[in-house]
């Protein structure tokens, strides 16, 4: 066979058939290699251990004297220390429609900015239209640090003293 008759390809060292069939393979791993990335990261936790979702710890007990009703951002709720015995952890989310209530601590209540919802430190309700109160989140505390679960919420339809989560005594 002469060189002027041989397939213009196979003087490059590949012909046509042999680079389509590479481009594909190229293709195809390409296409895998995008759809184990997308199952790796479906299958991933959503959520870190610490952040909200999982397990949050507010810190040292001592951090809530007798009274007080502290905001934790890292948990999306408050720590009423509701008295000598223990606190409520309850989260900020409105039962009403799910707007965030913030604790106004010159009116001693937690006001919903968004239909007038009025909560006290245990989370009741005092005024507006929520069906019930502050939902909690489950909690305990390990080595005088309250860790707080915020991978779901407690509904309560009232408050009970059963609900606060116990100091160890002197705390
Ligand atoms: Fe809070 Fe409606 S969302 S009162």
């Amino acid at each position: 066979m002469s060189v002027a008759k041989m397939p213009a390809a196979n003087l490059k060292g590949v012909n046509r058939r042999q680079f389509l069939g590479l481009a594909w393979a190229a293709a195809s791993l390409a296409l895998l290699g995008q759809a184990l990335v997308a199952l790796f990261q479906f299958l991933k936790p959503a959520t870190q251990a610490g952040a909200f979702g999982s397990k949050v710890s507010t810190g040292n007990i001592k951090e809530f004297p007798v009274g007080s009703v502290s905001t934790v951002r890292a948990m999306h709720g408050f720590v009423s220390r509701v008295g000598p015995e223990g606190v409520l952890v309850m989260s900020w989310r409105c039962p009403h429609l799910g707007c965030t209530v913030p604790w106004v601590e010159a009116e001693g209540k937690f006001d919903c900015p968004c239909h007038g919802s009025i909560y006290n430190t245990k989370g009741e309700v005092l005024a507006g239209p929520s069906p019930r109160p502050l939902d909690l989140y489950p909690a305990e505390i390990v080595n005088n640090e309250l860790i707080v679960d915020t991978s779901r919420v407690i509904q309560r339809a009232q408050f009970d003293a059963s609900q606060v989560v116990q100091f160890p005594p002197g705390a």
